[in-house]
């Protein structure tokens, strides 16, 4: 028998499209659909309650799904109004296809990355494009040095840079409409430290921000980190460069190369393991890169489980692998490990000083870059404690010049 259904509810429509028990009427099909969409409803409304579970659930309502129904499983086609009204808006313009204007969508992490891998094979852009850094920060909560941010970016052209947050499901950033991070979070999903969902994350924002095609560099950040050179320094360094800023180095000890696995093998071998900060920096054709691999991400989802970490390894040993030339090894987010153990040093407000920031800024020793040298080694700076807001705030404008 083949039994048919509809619902229309959160502007979505149900179809049953087919039934295998032939005992189920019209009646109990009607009543298991109501019953489910107002399960939907509900839990869409308890919004405190968004779970990584949910979310899956709710991503995946569009086309053809198969769910399990007490008489047996049973097929629905579920269509929304994914396709914007066309009527007002030209949908087809260069302007949406270049840049996407809204940054809520409801791709899965696959549609999404299929899309971010797309390149252009035509070189030349029908459009002038001034290359873009993303600055892309992935938070837990709010961001304790938005105000010393808002600062950086004031006075900035948008075409210049574009942000976006990745905060835990459910969390949104107060900030009023001015704010140069106003609408800028992206749909996110939860993360847990040290597990391959905290790279997961990373991936989601380098795919979100390849979805505008003036993106050219790509800057990933925390809520502890903080600027130590102006805008129009950051931007020079970072547009100008011919390397992309990730720490790739091998570590002999049992926490470098004492992490590897042979079950690796033959992609990865003890000589292309690497180890690394997590907080890169990249062009965008190794940022293509790395939403695009599926090899290489899948033997470091089974294979490297703590105490091995995908954070400190996966994009190290990647970039060496494939992109060895393209990367300057070095990171330019300065970190304090002198002090030994687990975390870097944190700094509060006691720490701040005129002297601590210019050493960050400049200590004297050149770092190499494009071939050359330059006295500027650092443009980021972790990890900071929210106190030391007020006094960064005090002496921006005379250290940092902004
Ligand atoms: C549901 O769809 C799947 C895939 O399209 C198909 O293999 C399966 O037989 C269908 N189930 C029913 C009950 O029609
Ligand atoms: C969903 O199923 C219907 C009926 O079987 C079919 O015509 C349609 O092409 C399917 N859509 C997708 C996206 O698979
Ligand atoms: C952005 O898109 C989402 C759905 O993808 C929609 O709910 C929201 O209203 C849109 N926001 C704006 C400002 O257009
Ligand atoms: C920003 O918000 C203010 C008040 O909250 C409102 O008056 C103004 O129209 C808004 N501007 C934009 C561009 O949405
Ligand atoms: C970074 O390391 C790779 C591989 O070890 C090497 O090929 C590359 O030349 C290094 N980059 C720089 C700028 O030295
Ligand atoms: C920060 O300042 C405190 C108090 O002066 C000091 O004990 C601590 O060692 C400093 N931290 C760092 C990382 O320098
Ligand atoms: C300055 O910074 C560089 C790069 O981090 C480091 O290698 C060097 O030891 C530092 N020099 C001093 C004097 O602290
Ligand atoms: C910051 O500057 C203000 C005004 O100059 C001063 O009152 C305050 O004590 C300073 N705060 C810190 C932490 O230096």
């Amino acid at each position: 028998m083949r039994s048919r259904g509809s619902r229309d509810d959160m502007n979505c429509k149900y179809v049953s499209i087919s039934v295998k028990d032939s005992s189920i009427g019209l009646f109990k099909l009607i009543l298991f659909l109501i019953i489910f969409v107002v399960g939907v409803v509900i839990g869409l409304l308890s919004n405190s309650h968004v779970d990584r579970f949910f979310q899956l659930q709710t991503q995946q309502f569009y086309g053809n799904q198969t769910i399990w129904h007490e008489s047996g499983y049973i097929n629905v086609t579920v269509s929304c109004p994914v396709i914007p009204k066309c009527d007002k808006e030209d949908c087809l313009s260069m302007g949406n296809f270049l840049a996407p204007k809204n940054l809520s969508h409801r791709m899965m992490d696959n549609e999404l990355f299929w899309r971010a891998s797309l390149v252009p094979s035509k070189t030349e852009y029908p459009y002038v494009r001034k290359p873009k850094v993303a600055f892309m920060f992935l938070t837990r909560g709010p961001l304790p040095f938005l105000p010393l941010w808002e600062r950086f970016f004031t006075g900035q052209s948008r075409e210049m840079y574009s942000i976006y947050v990745h905060a835990v499901p459910g969390f949104e950033l107060d900030v009023t409409n001015t704010s140069a991070f106003y609408r800028r979070q992206i749909p996110s999903q939860k993360v847990k430290w040290g597990t391959v969902s905290l790279f997961d994350a990373e991936r989601r924002l380098l795919a979100n921000a390849l979805l505008d095609f003036s993106n050219e560099r790509f800057i990933l950040l925390s809520e502890s980190c903080i600027p130590v050179h102006n805008f129009p320094t950051v931007y020079k360094y970072l547009t100008e460069s011919q390397h992309s800023f990730v720490q790739s180095y091998d570590d002999p000890s049992r926490y470098g190369r004492g992490r590897y696995s042979r079950q690796m093998l033959p992609d990865i071998h003890l000589r292309d393991w690497r180890k690394g900060s997590q907080w890169f920096e990249l062009s965008r054709s190794l940022a293509v890169g790395i939403v695009s691999d599926t090899k290489y991400y899948t033997l470091f989802k089974k294979h490297c489980l703590p105490a091995c970490y995908p954070d400190e390894h996966y994009l190290p040993t990647y970039i060496q692998k494939l992109y060895g030339s393209l990367n300057s090894n070095r990171s330019v987010t300065y970190v304090d490990w002198s002090k030994g153990g687990p975390h870097p040093a944190a700094f509060t407000a006691e720490n701040i000083t005129e002297g601590f920031i210019q050493y960050i800024r400049n200590n004297g020793t050149l770092c190499p870059y494009n071939f050359d040298q330059t006295r500027i080694c650092y443009l980021f700076a972790r990890k900071f404690g929210p106190s030391a807001l007020e006094p960064l705030l005090n002496l921006s404008l005379k250290v940092m010049g902004f």
